[in-house]
């Protein structure tokens, strides 16, 4: 297999990181839990948070008959809900799939401004360019990108899928130009043998884990099993016990026996794990410093925008506070976007089924 890294791509300079919670902002959150679960109760919507999340927000959802997952599910359960107000906490773009995928409901978020570095990372017009480039390849786009890039791909995918599609893709005979994460696009190239024209762009908070200091937490943690999730590197990759989405990472640690997990990924997943497995150790893998990028541990500053008060806000605000938090995707965009997400949804449903037909 080989990797060609697509390299003409104009990439921001520097992330500009929203800084994390005050130990304040966090003490407020306490004091607003009580409410903001009234008020979803009230209003009657459903809560549909990211494992990201800081543990209060998804102990309101799990409070609140809200649901907690990954990307992939978050959308199948967004659009399977017979409920029509849908509070997304996550990032942007899980905001915006579950607006493509149901536009009939009112999607709402605690902060539209909850970017993502890979969505930051892959403007529409630089993919029409490339797309012109690469006239024949199948273009599979991450979850992690904007309505617009989504609305230019022929297949959408998130990390639980990514290798089953391109193996599935390469049966095919098709060529795949993947975006916009460049050590997903590796691990795939890698996992499923083929050959990927490969985006630069990188998650901020898994680039950063430190292939190097994680060797040496396994030194400090003797029997310690190590969990990636694969937007990070091929150093840390290397290191793993297992690698997989945050669904994926969170099942290994209830079917396998160690007491002492190194993970490096986002934070806000030690709430799920830890309630699995309340014996079993779960430490916070080694971030190093990048250029350009500020971050507080393994923790994405753009998941701790999301804030109980942000929740309520979504609810009872005025209504020009409300409309501050509706997530809203041009009709034309949203119908060429639908295409590839349902083809994903279909693509994990015959998997799972163990009978994925070659026409999809
Ligand atoms: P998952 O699809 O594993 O939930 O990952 C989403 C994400 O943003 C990873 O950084
Ligand atoms: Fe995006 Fe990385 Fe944050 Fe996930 S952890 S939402 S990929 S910036």
């Amino acid at each position: 297999m080989s990797l060609i890294m697509l390299k003409d791509i104009a990439m921001p300079q520097e992330f500009v990181t929203p800084a994390p919670m005050t130990a304040a902002q966090q003490e407020q959150e306490q004091q607003l839990f009580e409410q903001a679960k009234e008020c979803i109760l009230a209003h009657k919507a459903l809560l549909i948070a990211h494992y990201y999340t800081s543990p209060l927000i998804q102990r309101l959802a799990e409070e609140t008959g809200g649901f907690i997952g990954d990307s992939l599910e978050m959308a199948r359960v967004g659009k399977e809900s017979p409920l029509s107000t849908i509070v997304v906490a996550g990032v942007r773009f899980m905001g915006e799939t579950a607006k493509i995928l149901s536009p009939e409901k009112t999607i709402l978020m605690p902060d539209l401004s909850a970017e993502c570095s890979l969505d930051l990372c892959c403007a529409p017009s630089e993919l029409k360019r490339v797309k012109a480039e690469h006239p024949h390849a199948t273009v599979v786009a991450y979850a992690n990108t904007s309505a617009e890039v989504k609305a230019l791909a022929d297949w959408i995918v998130t990390s639980s899928l990514a290798v089953e599609l391109a193996d599935y893709l390469k049966g095919r005979g098709e060529e795949i130009l993947w975006l916009p994460d460049r050590h997903l696009g590796s691990y795939i190239a890698q996992n499923a043998n083929t050959d990927v024209y490969c985006w630069p762009g990188r998650c901020v908070v898994h680039d950063s884990f430190e292939a190097a200091a994680i060797a040496e937490m396994k030194k400090q943690y003797p029997g310690a099993k190590v969990l990636v999730h694969p937007e990070s590197s091929a150093e840390v990759v290397a290191l793993a016990d297992c690698v997989g989405s945050t669904s994926q990472l969170l099942a290994f640690t209830k079917k396998d026996d160690a007491q002492t997990y190194i993970v490096a990924t986002e934070r806000g997943i030690f709430y799920k794990m830890q309630q699995a497995n309340p014996q079993k150790q779960f430490v916070e893998a080694a971030i190093g410093v990048r250029p350009g990028v500020r971050l507080e541990g393994a923790n994405c500053p753009w998941m701790s925008l999301n804030s109980m008060a942000k929740i309520i806000e979504c609810l009872e605000g005025t209504a020009e506070q409300k409309a501050q938090h509706e997530v809203h995707v041009p009709e034309n965009v949203r119908v060429d976007a639908m295409k590839p997400l349902n083809r994903m949804l279909a693509f994990s449903a015959a998997m799972k089924a163990g009978n994925v037909p070659n026409d999809l």
